[in-house]
């Protein structure tokens, strides 16, 4: 067992952020962790940093991860419980990350969406091509009462013109949440160039971990030391916390 005192000894993480809202920690359900081992590590490592609340985000994505909300809650259950017995005292949720596909705009005719809070949905595109209906489709997200929140905006190798996009997407209802790990480079340089444009813009409402591996914890480590996060922060008006 590990003393609360050694525990919070190394904790890194800033006061603004004690919620992480979009990682893939059930295990073998997606492309994220693939065993309750990997994702006992991976949640004793964000609790190191000093995050106090997961929500976590299986991919929905009818041709790889076919999801739903009852395997998610029943893979959420037995992750509570086997880190209680870890001795991890961080808050766990689960939530999704749906990618923009017809069963997704299914799934919203029904009202059947998985939400971070009340009615925040984490979406995510294809990484190459613009959906040719993506103004459609958030215009039905927003007209059914949800707030959609784009995950990693810096990561869509279909932006060409940043400014113009990315205030469209804005003025659509869209809020942007850019993976930390961006900053670092972790997706190449495009993926940081683009973080860090987003956030001189003022443009950032969440900050995620998108954890999968756990070689993805010390490259967060590395950018909440980094001296350019302070600025990230200041610069934006960071949602996270205010879904504690
Ligand atoms: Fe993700």
């Amino acid at each position: 067992m590990i003393f609360p005192f050694f525990k919070n000894k190394h904790k890194q993480i800033s006061s603004q952020l004690k919620v992480d809202i979009h990682s893939h920690l059930i295990p073998a359900i997606d492309d994220g962790s693939q065993c309750m081992e990997e994702s006992l590590t991976l949640l004793r490592g964000m609790e190191a940093l000093g995050y106090e609340k997961i929500i976590t985000t299986p991919h929905i994505m009818s041709d790889a991860y076919q999801n739903t909300p009852e395997n998610i809650n029943s893979g959420l259950k037995l992750l509570r419980n086997a880190a209680v017995n870890d001795g991890i005292t961080m808050e766990i949720e689960a939530a999704a990350e749906y990618y923009l596909d017809d069963h997704f705009y299914e799934l919203i005719k029904k009202g059947e969406l998985l939400t971070l809070k009340d009615n925040y949905i984490l979406f995510e595109t294809s990484y190459f091509s613009k959906p040719l209906q993506l103004e459609e489709i958030i215009f039905s997200i927003t007209s059914s009462g949800y707030i959609p929140v784009m995950a990693h905006p810096e990561r869509y190798r279909y932006i060409k013109n940043p400014l113009v996009e990315y205030e469209r997407f804005l003025e659509l209802g869209v809020i942007f949440q850019v993976n930390l790990n961006s900053f670092a480079g972790h997706y190449g340089r495009k993926a940081r160039e683009l973080a860090f444009f987003l956030s001189k813009n003022r443009m950032i409402s969440f900050l995620g971990s998108d954890i999968h591996h756990k070689k993805q914890i010390d490259t967060l480590r590395d950018v909440f030391n980094s001296k350019e996060f302070k600025d990230i922060l200041k610069n934006n008006t960071i949602l996270n916390d205010t879904f504690i």
